[in-house]
């Protein structure tokens, strides 16, 4: 089995120590990076924007997954691309021409995630699923860090992992939001691979040794 993998939220971090809170990113067992982007419309929250990701991707030693909460995400692959992501997800809920998306970030040379909201039911992946490289299975409404985890996950990893292997492919499954090492077992068992976890990790005494711990009980 491959390793799981943890992707702290930046949204939780020091933004006026932005560089040191990424420097104990790099320097700890964390994999990626989890970048959340919203524009105060699909979300009714804004975070920040293209000149904090410049500065994110100049310090940044590992993979950057930017999650994008923003309408008509299409006006801005290419930026994104040219900022330094990896991984670029959308919101199934924000595109109307899905297909066309991840076409388009995938010529841009990332891999591409499309989000669901806490609503919004598996099967509607059934016919793409073998063009997506990542699900980010929502855990709690997007817009903000710190909100309590929604129970009704686990039955989504479940069916979103049975859809996976009956297609026949080969889609990472990351889970967002709520996620503490109470719930993290729970989630790999059910299926997950990414577990990203924001004020879990941030609002921590010891960060470093709050992502360590929340890996070994992924991989336990
Ligand atoms: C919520 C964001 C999450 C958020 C997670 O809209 O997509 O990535 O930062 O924060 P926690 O782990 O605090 O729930
Ligand atoms: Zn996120």
């Amino acid at each position: 089995m491959s390793s799981k993998l943890i992707a702290p939220s930046i949204l939780a971090a020091d933004f006026g120590n932005l560089q040191r809170d990424i420097e104990m990113v790099n320097n700890s067992e964390a994999n990626w990076f989890h970048i959340d982007i919203m524009d105060g419309v699909f979300v009714p929250n804004i975070s920040f924007g293209m000149p904090v990701l410049k500065v994110i991707s100049k310090h940044a030693k590992k993979t950057i997954d930017v999650h994008l909460m923003i309408v008509d995400p299409d006006r801005y692959i290419k930026t994104f691309a040219d900022l330094g992501s990896n991984i670029l997800t959308v919101h199934y809920e924000a595109c109307t021409h899905l297909h066309r998306t991840l076409q388009a970030i995938k010529t841009e040379g990332m891999k591409a995630g499309v989000a669901l909201n806490p609503h919004t039911n598996i099967n509607v992946l059934e016919d793409i699923i073998k063009d997506i490289d990542l699900v980010l299975v929502m855990s709690v409404n997007p817009g903000f860090g710190g909100q309590s985890f929604i129970e009704n996950t686990y039955n989504k990893v479940k069916q979103l992992k049975d859809l996976i292997s009956r297609k026949g492919a080969s889609t990472l499954i990351e889970i967002d939001g709520g996620v503490t090492n109470k719930n993290a077992k729970a989630l790999i068992d059910a299926g997950a691979d990414v577990l990203v976890a924001g004020s879990y990790v941030f609002r921590s005494e010891n960060q470093t040794k709050t992502i360590k711990d929340l890996k070994a009980i992924a991989n336990s």
